[in-house]
């Protein structure tokens, strides 16, 4: 089997990470111990499906000069798309209307044309269901997790949400003097999507005063009770941090915008916390969105260190023919999961963990 690998194609899809890059850099250097050809396939799989749009047609050589000095560096080089999904592609019909095609076969005859062998797909729950549906096709398919949200079931952790919390935890602890001088609320909206990892994590170690997630359904007016209650206890100031998929117990998570061939774009909820904690205690009430700032910058030392494990480890996953496998983080090893079971599910947050039980024994409250 590892004989007959020759050339490998590598990718990076979804929302991008910090880490992308130290995984594409470790890849590359383990594939060339190999004697392997590394390419990386732009945005996703579209430098297979529209190749005129791109240099090189399509596929950037991955050389040893290519990845140097990448590993600190955000974003990635090979560049990323969540509208790129080759099951459900976003084409233009006749009547000029954009349709969900599927262009999978078209992957594959491409991989063939180009004497490519395997592929090292690098992305999150749709990228890594993409990889599935490439691998039961016969592709030679390694993925490897990558998401700021950590929502990844089957590894401890991903790449970029260390990343994320560090600096979401940062703009806490800057918000907390501007709170304080102003005797404001301030309601720090972060990412993460369906899970409240990131939301959770920063609000614990930025001693925020409530945490609202998606797996804990809220109710303002305990959250407004806080605020009050800290009030009367002389803090004039209170932080509130909620997940953009977080949902009052009555009602449903914030959608921005929902668009043919892309999942639907959460966000909103910060602004309408804002609004009932005004409405309901009267103090003066400010949002800040983190946003994509989360995505952006330079991985920490962990991220790093993940990242170019993964990236190594997907080469000997390859290199010992563990094919249609998830590299995951099992501390203290790497290993390999089907990539049917690294994404049957969702990994939310527990209610009983630890984590939760130190926020409320903090005082924090979830608005439950
Ligand atoms: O999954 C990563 C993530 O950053 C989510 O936290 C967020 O909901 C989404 O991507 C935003 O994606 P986009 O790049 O489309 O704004």
């Amino acid at each position: 089997m590892t004989q007959s690998i020759k050339r490998i194609a590598i990718n990076t899809g979804g929302g991008d990470a910090p880490g992308l890059n130290a995984v594409i850099r470790a890849t590359v250097l383990a594939a060339l111990n190999h004697g392997w050809e590394c390419f990386g396939i732009y945005d996703s799989y579209s430098g297979l499906l529209e190749p005129e749009r791109y240099p090189d047609g399509g596929l950037m050589p991955l050389t040893r000069e290519a990845v140097r000095g990448i590993t600190h560096v955000g974003g990635t080089i090979l560049g990323t798309t969540n509208r790129g999904n080759p099951l459900k592609y976003p084409t233009l019909g006749a009547d000029g209307q954009l349709y969900e095609a599927d262009r999978s076969d078209e992957v594959i005859a491409a991989f063939k044309q180009h004497r490519l062998d395997a592929l090292i797909a690098i992305g999150g729950d749709g990228s890594l269901a993409i990889a599935h549906a490439l691998d039961q096709k016969g592709l030679r398919v390694i993925g490897v997790p990558k998401t700021i949200d950590n929502d990844l079931d089957q590894t401890v952790i991903t790449f970029g949400f260390d990343t994320a919390v560090s600096f979401a935890t940062e703009c806490l602890d800057r918000l907390h003097s501007t709170a304080e001088a102003h005797d404001r609320v301030m309601v720090v909206e972060v990412m993460g999507r369906y899970a409240g990892w990131i939301a959770l994590n920063t609000g614990v170690s930025g001693t925020a005063d409530a945490i609202l997630i998606p797996e804990i359904p809220y109710d303002i007016t305990i959250v407004a009770n806080k605020v009050i209650e800290r009030v009367k206890r002389g803090r004039d100031f209170s932080i509130i941090v909620v997940a953009e998929g977080a949902r009052p117990q009555d009602g449903a998570h914030s959608v921005l915008e929902k668009q043919v061939g892309r999942a639907e774009r959460l966000g909103g909820i910060g602004e309408k916390v804002t609004a009932e904690l005004h409405e309901v205690t009267g103090k003066e009430t400010r949002t800040v969105v983190l946003g994509h700032l989360l995505r952006g910058g330079t991985p920490t030392t962990f991220d790093r260190l993940i990242a170019l494990r993964f990236g190594a480890a997907a080469v000997r996953a390859l290199a010992q023919g563990e094919l249609g496998k998830m590299v995951a983080l099992d501390p203290p090893t790497v290993r390999y999961v089907p990539l049917a079971q690294a994404t049957s599910r969702m990994k939310s947050v527990p209610l009983d963990c630890d984590t939760i039980l130190t926020a409320r024994e903090l005082g924090i409250t979830f608005g439950d």
